[in-house]
């Protein structure tokens, strides 16, 4: 059986859970307005506490995904700039499904199954922009509406030309992000996102462009690996070089309707640093500097770390977003804001991060995925092309993406979990894995939505 919340005893730790307001008590401190987005709490309290590690290694459960999940739900298939002109396709596969997205009009993305309706030969093997989908194995082709065009030597076949058209995919967008859903009957995507649509509308990503797109194959399940970035809580043994300049414990956790967010400070210390370091080393480590590097910024004995690295947050931004910035608070300035929407997509707000990752099974493999790693910076003027995206196979390093800067460091040092987590997780005897009351209510919400899509009921999985 699967545990819920509601069957455990009430938790008997001595620990004070007081470090749970410390974001909130950041946030009385901030030069700036607050705006309510930051303020408000969860509307949702999950149920899920554990689960049962069957469901990252069977084929039966990765075989009804692709029914109850990858066929069903709303996923963020590609950027909107990443077709910018009439005839642009993008084409976008999960778990043996291929969908075309196209451009078909200035105003107007249209998606189709993947598939000749002739012999069946996938129309696009990848992105780019044609005037009409023709297949190359015998040239039968389709105008951009998806209504049919010609096919050689037609008047052999018992085909009615104009009821020949490919079946279409559900589209919407938001964000920037070019949504679809493969079912015909799924509820309107505006009503799926929910309230994400006003949480994001001081962080407008659809004003953002498409700088950086790396998707590099991982050796485990796409839970398993996506897990890993929907908390703060393995930050101490995992990334522990955050430890002076973010609070991992102090982390806010919110659960709504389809989606989720998690709020970790930066700039503050970790509480479990047991010694009080000067403003001065809080600020380096989350600058960056190394231990016998000048600092950026020499600080004074009363600096905030968290106001100097607003202000150079809000110089490196100032050039494409102008005296807008000036709207926003120090925490949207610098603080790690990251959503989780249902099933896959994790765009992060605030100018923090700019970054969106993704992630899903890699061909029909319960055991492998494919992480993708989006980042979106603001800009001004004309838009600039969105990035082509930089593949890395599994063997290959995340520092042979140099673009991502950083960030490489601490995808290694995920990557070094995650390459024996499949192996780990098979050979767990308890045949369970689970969560934590705060720091992994992202993965208990997921969880709840997962086994309703799924229709795993609380006994399901035993
Ligand atoms: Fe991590």
């Amino acid at each position: 059986m699967v545990k819920q919340i509601a069957d455990l005893p009430p938790s008997d730790s001595v620990e004070s859970e007081d470090y749970l307001l410390n974001y909130q008590r950041l946030l009385d401190r901030d030069r700036f307005p607050v705006p309510d987005v930051l303020r408000m709490t969860g509307t949702n309290m999950p149920a899920t506490v554990e689960i049962p590690t069957e469901w990252y290694l069977s084929r039966e459960i990765h075989e009804r995904e692709v029914e109850r999940i990858w066929k069903r739900t709303w996923q963020a298939a590609c950027r909107e700039e990443d077709i910018p002109s009439i005839g642009d396709t993008w084409v976008y596969d999960v778990a043996g499904m291929s969908i075309i997205i196209v451009r078909s009009a200035a105003a107007e993305i249209r998606a189709f199954f993947n598939s000749c309706l002739h012999r069946g030969r996938p129309l696009r093997d990848y992105p780019g922009c044609v005037k009409e989908l023709q297949c190359s194995y015998h040239g039968f082709t389709w105008n951009l509406d998806g209504t049919f065009k010609t096919a050689p030597c037609l008047q052999e076949f018992e085909i009615n030309p104009a009821k020949f058209r490919l079946p279409e995919v559900k589209v919407g967008t938001w964000a920037g992000y070019v949504f679809i859903n493969p079912d015909p009957q799924c509820e309107p995507l505006e009503g799926f996102l929910g309230g994400i649509r006003s949480q994001f509308t001081r962080w407008p990503l659809e004003q953002r462009y498409k700088a950086i797109h790396v998707a590099k194959e991982m050796p485990a399940n796409w839970k398993l690996v996506q897990e890993a970035f929907m908390e703060s809580y393995h930050a101490i043994t995992t990334h522990p070089q955050f430890l002076p300049a973010m609070d991992d414990k102090g982390s806010q956790y919110d659960a709504f309707e389809n989606f989720s967010r998690a709020i970790s400070p930066v700039g503050v210390q970790s509480p479990h640093l047991k010694k009080k370091l000067t403003n001065q080393a809080v600020f380096n480590a989350a600058s960056g500097a190394w231990d016998d590097e000048e600092p950026l910024v020499q600080l004074g004995e009363n600096d905030d770390p968290r106001v100097l690295l607003a202000e150079m947050a809000r110089r490196t931004h100032r050039p494409a977003l102008g005296d807008s910035l000036d709207s926003y608070c120090d925490s949207e300035m610098i603080d790690a804001i990251f959503y989780t929407v249902f099933p896959n997509l994790h765009p992060w707000g605030g100018l923090g991060g700019l970054l969106t990752y993704r992630f899903r099974p890699l061909d029909e493999r319960p055991d492998k995925s494919l992480m993708e790693v989006i980042m979106l910076y603001p800009f001004s003027g004309e838009r600039p092309a969105a990035a082509r995206v930089h593949r890395l196979a599994e063997g290959d390093s995340w520092f042979e993406a140099p673009e991502i800067l950083t960030l490489a460091n601490v995808l290694e040092q995920d990557t070094h979990n995650l390459t024996n987590l499949q192996r780990g997780v098979a050979n767990n005897p308890r045949k369970r894995v689970v969560f934590s009351r705060h720091q992994e209510l992202k993965i208990r919400h997921w969880y709840d939505l997962y086994q309703r899509w799924m229709g795993l009921g609380t006994s399901a999985g035993a």
